[in-house]
């Protein structure tokens, strides 16, 4: 007994010490990074971590190892690690450590993009509004305090992961690390480029003994790897000297999502093709920006104009669900580009051959045991039909063919045998009202009980101050609100006639709400593009005193912060009154006074213990009024899927759930109409949908926040909406479809070198917890259209739906081969068909949830 306890304390002693002394040495060559001495392929994804819950990171990073990624990219998030100069937060989802440990625990590396300035759409880039209200400071340049506090930073997180052995070549994760962020665009300015130098060299100095990156910068300084970001030309890049690999660090799934303008999207073959090319030409490194996108929860945002959502259309969506068919057209692309692997990292030969006037291909060998190539059809219209060593090969227009042995097909760009998933968002139903077929359930805060508070228009305690017009906004609030009153008052003598009276404010950014004599008149709001506006506004004036009260607010500070230029926010001014007999009276030169946040804000309604600092109305809510505060409790919905707040009748402001802030909310924004009519191809890299809706009307809700009872729900609401239209929804799949021809490439699963024999599947699959309740659409033929809407075509094999049904309904998942047998008989032998799909999903009554 005892001896046999002593042999398995020493076997865990030794198997410690092995993952010690097994740290990869990392290093680099024109062929990759180096893992003691041999490269490798390697396929990444940006997930940050403060954009989801720490409940949520296992499933997403899994979701990333799933699809076939070897590495997890990640921002250290600066401003939001430390709030105050010296004060320093990593807990709940800033937990940095936590989220490594996790990538580690999966198998994955990580590469740590410290910048400490990181843009990534976040407010200020990551970078501390109190660095910046510092006297004598230049941010990101030749400065010596901004670079003190940069070094301070980035030092005392390179110790942090040394301490906690993070580094590879101490049994870590960490491979690669990243100094600043997109810098070279400025290097024109001598002081900025000084800078950068600077930057790279204290970087080295740090002794990571992992390679550094920095992105778009050319002019990088050895040791340091400059690599490329962008939707496209990750094939034409290369990086400042011969012995460096080819790396792309942001290859973009999707793209961001800003208020006024509609949801961008990108397709997935659009991505797969450029991903082929780049490895075709020596890439060693994609890393997609975003995998998971997520949410910008609180006033995490940046911008100016973000949106909440950081979705993306990336390949895990902001919810953490399968965005499909990215997540898997992307997995069966880098199975495809693994199996070429050992081809592309020994490739000793490497031919191009002319296959038509714009199809090639790309053979790489080592010598005669690896051989693999890559048939490109370049045609952005027309698919082509090609010989390649013997054999036919059909190409799809803009695509490439994956042969990983030369000659069997693994992958085409274009064919996305993946499903396509329609997600929906259902009202949630109430846990506390069991849901059983044919009785009555209760949908959870559809017309709940609200109580309301209304926050006073201007001043509201003794913090204000006067001064003269007009104060720049980030100075007065230290950006620790959105929002700044800019207050005076007009004297009309009694004779005056006030009927045409109009109030003009130059420069406004990034928005504003102006009231006159406590009533609201009118919003303006710029935009990504121009956050500077201007109001012109027929004002209802009296005789004796009027007081014009002008909530101002930012909607995230400028991500993009350039060392040249930081946005000024606020009434910037003239304010010029007109239409007054004396002719236009300058309200700037007259003095103004300031109230910085609102009273709200300062008695911490949105918490449980502040709410009770106010006696709330427990009259029926008003609607579309401007000011107000609501909240209501609420209980968890029955299901477990992710959660949303629909605020589609609200008009703009901020939520709170038990306390935390989902983030701002302005779901009365419309996106603008022009961009979505353009359609996308397979060949756009960006394109738009929503126009005309709302930019954001869900607001995601983690359910990690959320208790079985009792949950405090409490709205700012600006604008004015009608809190009675809120409902908590669940996301979930609707429908799945897909569409495969007989001419794909087999399944991966099944690929075998040198095979013949394959025969294309369509391959359905619901949720956990679903079934395939009906068919939608199918036809085995010749369908036209694509899962948006297909209608069948010339040929249609009559029998499809019922064979369909008999393999799919009632089942979670199901498989049927693209061939006549499975139809009986050949509707039309002499074409190539193909088998399209629509199909519904429910919850499965049969099983619990
Ligand atoms: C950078 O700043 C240092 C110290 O302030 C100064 O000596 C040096 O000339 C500056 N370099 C450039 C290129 O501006
Ligand atoms: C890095 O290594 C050099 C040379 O060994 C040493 O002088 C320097 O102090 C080290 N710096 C850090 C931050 O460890
Ligand atoms: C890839 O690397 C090889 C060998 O260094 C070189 O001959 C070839 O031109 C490179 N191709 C591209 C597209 O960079
Ligand atoms: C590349 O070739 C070297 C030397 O023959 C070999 O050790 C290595 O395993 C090969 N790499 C791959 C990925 O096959
Ligand atoms: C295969 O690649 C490795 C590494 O580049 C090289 O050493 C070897 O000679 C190659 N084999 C042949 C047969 O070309
Ligand atoms: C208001 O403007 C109209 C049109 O310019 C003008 O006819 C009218 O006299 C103005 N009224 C006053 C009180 O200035
Ligand atoms: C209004 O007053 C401000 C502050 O005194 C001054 O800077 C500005 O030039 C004036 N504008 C006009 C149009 O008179
Ligand atoms: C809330 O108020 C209670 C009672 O005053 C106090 O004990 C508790 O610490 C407060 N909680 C927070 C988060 O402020
Ligand atoms: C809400 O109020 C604003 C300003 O008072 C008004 O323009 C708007 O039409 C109102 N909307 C609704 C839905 O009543
Ligand atoms: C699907 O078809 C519709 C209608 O023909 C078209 O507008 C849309 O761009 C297509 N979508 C894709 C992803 O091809």
């Amino acid at each position: 007994m005892e001896r046999s306890a002593f042999a398995i304390v020493a076997t865990v002693v030794m198997v410690m010490v092995m993952m010690r002394v097994e740290g990869s040495i990392i290093g680099y060559d024109a062929r990759g990074l180096l893992f003691d001495k041999q490269p490798k392929l390697l396929f990444s994804g940006s997930i940050h971590y403060p954009r989801s819950t720490p409940e949520m990171w296992e499933s997403l990073i899994s979701n990333a190892k799933e699809g076939g990624l070897d590495v997890v990219q990640t921002y250290v998030f600066w401003n939001a690690h430390e709030p105050e100069e010296g004060k320093y937060n990593f807990e709940g989802n800033l937990d940095l450590l936590k989220f490594l440990n996790l990538v580690k625990e999966a198998g994955l590396y990580v590469n740590l993009r410290i910048g400490p300035f990181i843009n990534a759409e976040w407010n200020f880039g990551g970078l501390p509004v109190w660095l910046y209200l510092q006297d004598n400071v230049g941010m990101r340049t030749n400065n010596t305090i901004f670079m003190k506090a940069m070094q301070d930073f980035t030092t005392k997180i390179v110790q942090m992961m040394k301490d906690q052995n993070m580094f590879s070549w101490q049994g870590g994760p960490i491979i690669m690390a990243q100094i600043e962020n997109e810098f070279g665009a400025y290097k024109k300015d001598t002081s900025a480029y000084a800078y950068a130098m600077w930057a790279a060299n204290m970087a080295i100095g740090l002794n990571t003994s992992v390679p550094w990156i920095m992105c778009k910068q050319p002019d990088a300084p050895d040791p340091v790897v400059n690599t490329h970001n962008g939707v496209t030309n990750g094939d034409i890049f290369q990086p400042n000297a011969p012995y460096k690999p080819k790396m792309w660090t942001e290859l973009y799934t999707g793209w961001f999502q800003t208020y006024k303008k509609p949801k961008p999207f990108r397709p997935a073959a659009n991505i797969a093709f450029e991903v082929a090319r780049f490895f075709m030409s020596n890439g060693s490194f994609v890393n997609y920006y975003m995998y998971h996108g997520g949410t910008n929860f609180g006033r995490t945002g940046g911008g100016p104009f973000m949106a909440t959502t950081y979705d993306y259309d990336a390949p895990i969506d902001e919810y953490g669900l399968l965005n499909q068919p990215k997540w898997g057209h992307l997995r069966a692309l880098h199975q495809a580009l693994k199996l070429c692997e050992a081809t592309l990292i020994n490739r000793t030969t490497s031919d191009l051959i002319a296959l038509g006037r714009h199809q090639n291909a790309l053979v790489l060998a080592n010598g005669t045991e690896n051989c693999a190539a890559f048939l490109s059809n370049l045609n952005a219209r027309r698919g082509a039909t090609v010989e390649f060593n013997g054999y036919t090969y059909n190409l799809p227009a803009q695509s490439i063919s994956i042969l990983p042995d030369c000659k069997t097909v693994a992958f085409n760009t274009a064919q996305v045998s993946t499903q396509t998933n329609t997600m929906q968002m259902v009202p949630a139903v109430s846990s506390s009202l069991e849901t059983t077929v044919g009785k009555n359930f209760s949908s959870v805060l559809w017309n709940p009980s609200w109580n309301w508070y209304s926050e006073p228009i201007g001043v509201w305690g003794e913090t204000y101050k006067t001064s003269e017009c007009c104060l720049e906004q980030i100075r007065m609030t230290k950006d620790s609100t959105d929002y700044l009153w800019y207050i005076t008052s007009i004297d009309i003598t009694d004779n005056e006639d006030v009927g045409n009276a109009t109030l003009h404010i130059s420069s406004v950014a990034h928005a504003a709400h102006l009231y006159v004599n406590g009533h609201y008149a009118v919003t303006a709001a710029g935009d990504r593009d121009n956050p500077y506006v201007e109001i012109d506004q027929p004002l209802e004036l009296k005789n004796g005193k009027n007081e014009i009260a002008i909530l101002s607010m930012t909607v995230g500070l400028q991500s993009g912060v350039q060392p040249s230029h930081i946005q000024h926010v606020g009434i910037q001014g003239p304010v010029i009154l007109n239409g007054l007999s004396g002719g236009a009276l300058n309200l700037s030169s007259q003095f103004w006074t300031y109230q910085v946040g609102l009273q709200g804000e300062f008695l911490q309604l949105h918490t449980r213990n502040g709410s009770n600092n106010v006696d709330w109305s427990i009259s029926s809510p008003p609607q579309n009024r401007s000011l107000i505060w609501y909240k209501t409790m609420f209980d968890a919905p029955a299901s477990n899927s992710p959660l949303a707040l629909d605020l589609e009748t609200m008009g703009k402001g901020e939520a709170w759930v038990n306390g935390k802030s989902i983030g701002r909310y302005w779901p009365s924004c419309q996106a603008s109409g022009e961009r979505c009519s353009l359609g996308c191809g397979a060949r756009e890299k960006r394109c738009y949908s929503g126009c005309g809706q709302s930019s954001q009307r869900w607001y995601h809700v983690p359910l990690a926040w959320i208790k079985p009872t009792g949950n405090l729900l409490v709205l700012l609401e600006e604008m004015g909406g009608d809190p009675m239209g809120i409902t908590l929804v669940t996301r979930s799949l609707a429908t799945i479809c897909s569409s495969i021809s007989e001419d794909y490439p087999a399944p991966l699963d099944s690929w075998q070198a040198n095979s013949t024999l394959k025969l294309p599947e369509l391959k359905l699959e619901c949720d956990a917890g679903q079934q395939i309740s009906s068919i939608v659409f199918a036809s085995y033929g010749t369908p036209r259209g694509n899962c948006s809407k297909f209608r069948k075509g010339p040929c249609h094999a009559e029998i499809t739906t019922k064979i369909v049904k008999q393999a799919c309904v009632g089942r979670r998942t199901c498989t049927l081969q693209v061939t006549s047998s499975t139809f009986g008989n050949d509707p039309c032998p002499i074409q190539i068909k193909a088998l399209a799909v629509i199909a519904s999903c429910s919850w499965n009554p049969s099983l619990t949830r």
